[in-house]
Order: structure tokens, then sequence, then C-alpha cells
């Protein structure tokens, strides 16, 4: 894998744009299996993991082409009803295909997504929600398989306010025979989009975006033309990146309506936070003190955005206290942290953040793509340089990550693998 080899020291400075949602793209892409005919989807990152799902999509035999931002997904004519292990291995959201597959034609083999580097992500709520529909699951070698000579709307309760399974539900719900109402659903803006894009299709949802959701099935669904909402993680980071620097820094193409705690929190840190139509501004007066933070679901803060928010605390005047609640593995960044200097302590899902004065650039590795941004961040107020290594997984989340930090100064080079 490339690594980045960043020169710490510049405070960043100007104004950068933020591309379409990786996590709502992913799940667009998803949708389009139940269509009948083209959908046309923009503001698309270029970043891996749209590419591994559009794989996912040529796999079942779907036409895909992609430029400029611009994606364009015609259905199959011979679908292949399965999502593979290689492809599946690669990245978990690719088993959102499963609630359309079984919609739209019945069948669906996709393999089981393995571990995780952040912790355990299970997906027996997605399954139990496509059950209760009528579909007829099962686990067999590695892989779940569905069928279903038609499924039905039904009423039901999540566990927990998991994005993925309300998504696959909903998606699965918008071909049922009748109304299906789901309960404590999660509540992204991503959702909301998805049901947006599912509406434009002919699909009847309301309440996307609220813990019930509500969708009358349709027989059919036609294609559609859609722009992905801003990504609000990407947002958030390079907000973050130039808090880290003290700079100053205007990000476009945001919303701030889907960050109002993450901004708050800037704020209770010794942010300057300014929200209008263009996007989000940040400066820092003076210095970041010290805050408590847990994450939660939306509208709660985001663990997408923890390790980065964790490496600018590092260099706060104070303490901090960190709760991560969604993942049980998200503090794998602290050891690569401290490793720069800075002084953190966890307990089970908690951490303790001493701030210190400055961080000392060292090599250190990325173990995922969140902790990857939090690392870059770090290597941006080091002193010296900072050599962040395995940054295929920064990659898979970021569009033109380097592009758009070296816009705003900072000093941040791609070395290949190779070199
Ligand atoms: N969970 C279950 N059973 C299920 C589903 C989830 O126990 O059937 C648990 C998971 O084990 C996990 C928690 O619920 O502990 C949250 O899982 P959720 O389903 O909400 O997450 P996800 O859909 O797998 C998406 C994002 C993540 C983001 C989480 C939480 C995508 C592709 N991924 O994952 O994004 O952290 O929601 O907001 O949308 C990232 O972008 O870096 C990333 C990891």
């Amino acid at each position: 894998m490339d690594k980045y080899l960043i020169e710490g020291g510049p405070r960043l400075a100007g104004t950068v744009r933020a591309s379409g949602a990786k996590n709502s793209a992913l799940k667009l892409m998803a949708a389009a299996v139940m269509a009948e005919d083209a959908c046309l989807i923009h503001n698309v990152p270029d970043i891996m993991d749209v590419r591994i799902m559009m794989d996912v999509l040529a796999y079942i035999g779907m036409g895909v082409t992609f430029s400029g931002g611009d994606l364009e997904i015609t259905p199959a004519t011979a679908p292949r009803l399965e999502a593979p292990y290689h492809l599946v291995q690669k990245m978990r959201a690719a088993v959102e295909v499963l609630g359309p597959l079984i919609a739209r034609h019945g069948r669906a083999r996709v393999a089981m997504p393995g571990g995780c580097n952040i912790g355990a992500r299970q997906v027996d709520m997605h399954m139990k929600g496509l059950a209760l529909m009528g579909a007829r699951m099962g686990v067999s070698h590695g892989y779940i398989e569905a069928e279903a000579d038609g499924l039905s709307g039904t009423h039901l309760y999540l566990d927990f306010a998991s994005m993925g399974a309300t998504e696959n539900i909903m998606m699965a719900a918008v071909l049922a025979d009748g109304v299906t109402v789901v309960e404590n659903a999660a509540k992204e803006p991503e959702i909301a989009d998805l049901a947006a894009f599912l509406s434009g299709m002919g699909a009847r949802i309301e309440g996307a975006g609220t813990s019930t959701i509500e969708i009358e099935g349709s027989r059919t669904l036609s294609g559609v033309e859609h722009t992905v909402i801003g990504d609000r993680i990407e947002v958030g980071t390079l907000l973050l990146a130039a808090a880290i620097t003290r700079g100053e820094v205007l990000v476009e193409g945001a919303d701030p309506g889907h960050l109002e705690i993450f901004i708050e929190k800037m704020r209770e840190a010794g942010c300057e936070m300014r929200a209008d139509g263009r996007g989000i501004s940040v400066s820092v007066p003076r210095e970041v003190t010290g805050v408590e933070i847990s994450t939660l679901p939306y509208p709660g803060f985001p663990t997408d955005l923890q390790p980065q928010t964790l490496a600018v605390l590092a260099t706060a005047q104070g303490t901090s206290f960190i709760t991560e609640n969604i993942f049980d593995n998200r503090f794998m960044v602290v050891d690569e942290l401290n490793r720069l200097g800075a002084s953190i302590k966890t307990n089970d899902h908690h951490a303790i953040v001493r701030g210190v004065p400055r961080l000392s650039g060292a090599p250190v590795s990325a173990t995922d793509l969140r902790a990857g941004a939090a690392l870059v961040l770090a290597g941006l107020s080091a002193e010296g340089t900072t050599e962040v290594y395995d940054i295929g997984h920064i990659d898979r989340g970021y569009e033109r990550f380097e592009e758009k930090l070296a816009s705003l100064g900072a000093k941040i080079e791609r070395v290949p693998s190779e070199a």
C-alpha cells in the first residue's frame, strides 16, 4: 500500500469542497438493483468503496459507467443473484444488496461479512427483518441464502438503530405487498437520502430520518436521477484538520444541519464555528480545550468522527473524556497516536486524553479508514516528519484527501508502495 509523508506545522487556511457521502452513495447503488430502467447518480465520490460496489453490481450483471462523479447503472438482463466472498470481504456494505435482490428477484446469496477492524459487526437484525417480511433466511457454507415468493409488509422493532439493517429492510419493503413499519429505525441523513432516491423510483416512504419509517409497497420501480448529499464525515474531518493546525478553513458542500452536535462540541472546545448557505467554517482564536464526548447513533456525536477528534484533543489544553458506544474496537488508533507523543489511556470503551503541547512526527500505520484520517491529522500538527503507512484504508473513503489538504497549505505527499 502507498504511504503519506507529512511535514507537520503549516496552519491550514482557505476553502475546500466536500465530496458526496460515501455512506449514502453505496446504498443508492444497492437500491439501483431494483430499478426497471437506468439510474443516474450525481456527486458520487471516486473512492475505493464505490469502486468495489461497482464490481458487486457488475458481478450481478448490471451495466455500470462512472465518469466525473456521475454514475449510470443499467439493469441486468440475466442477473446473477449473488454478492461473492471476494467482494464482501473487501467491503461489508456489499451486504446491502441482500434486501434489493430478494425484493426484486425473489432470491439472493450474499457472503456473510466477517470480522472487521473496528469490531464485531453483526447482520442478525438485517436477517430478522427480512424473515419477518416472509423471506426464508439461512446461512450455509459462509453465505446468507434467502428466498421468497413475494415479501409482505410487517411491523418491526429494531433492537438497535442500525443503519445497515434499517436500509436493507427499507429497500426490501418498497417492493413488498402492503405496509411495513420500522420502529427504532436509524435516523442518519444518509437514510433520508436513500428514501429520497427510492421515492424518485416511485416508492412511497414516510418518516425516513425519524425513528419510525412507514413504507407502502409498490409493484415496480423505475429508474431515477439523483444527487448524493455531501459527506458530513469528510466535512467534519476537514474541519478537524483545520482545528489541529489552529487554522481557518471553510468547507463547502456541507449541510450544517447534519453536524449540529459536532459543531457544538467544537465550539465547546474553543473553536469559532460559523455555518451558513456556503458551508461550515472553523477558526481557532486561542487554544483548543479538553471536552467530554460520547458517540451515539445520529443525531448524537458520530463514531466516524471519534478517532479524528481524539487526535485534535491530544493537543488540547486540559483533559478530555471520550466514550465510544457504537463499536467495540474503535480505539485502535490510540497506540499509534501515543507513538506520536500523545498521552491517551483507554479502559474498555472509555478514553482519557491528557493534552500535550505538541506531537512529534513518527512512522505510524492506518488500521482502518477513520483511524488513518486521524493519523494524517496528527501528522499535520506534529513537529517533524510523520509517515502514515497502509493508506489504502484512507483511499476507501476519502476522495483526493491529500490534494484537498495540500490545497489548504498542508505539506503532504503520497509515496507509491513500490518507491
Ligand atoms: N449491529 C448488530 N446487528 C445488526 C446490525 C448492526 O448487532 O444486524 C451492531 C453492529 O455490530 C455495530 C452497531 O450495531 O456495533 C452499528 O452498526 P450499524 O448497522 O449501524 O452500522 P453499519 O450500517 O454497519 C454504518 C456505516 C459506518 C458507521 C455506522 C454507524 C456504512 C457503509 N457504514 O455501518 O461507517 O460507523 O453505520 O454510524 O454506511 C465509516 O464510514 O467509517 C463507517 C464505519
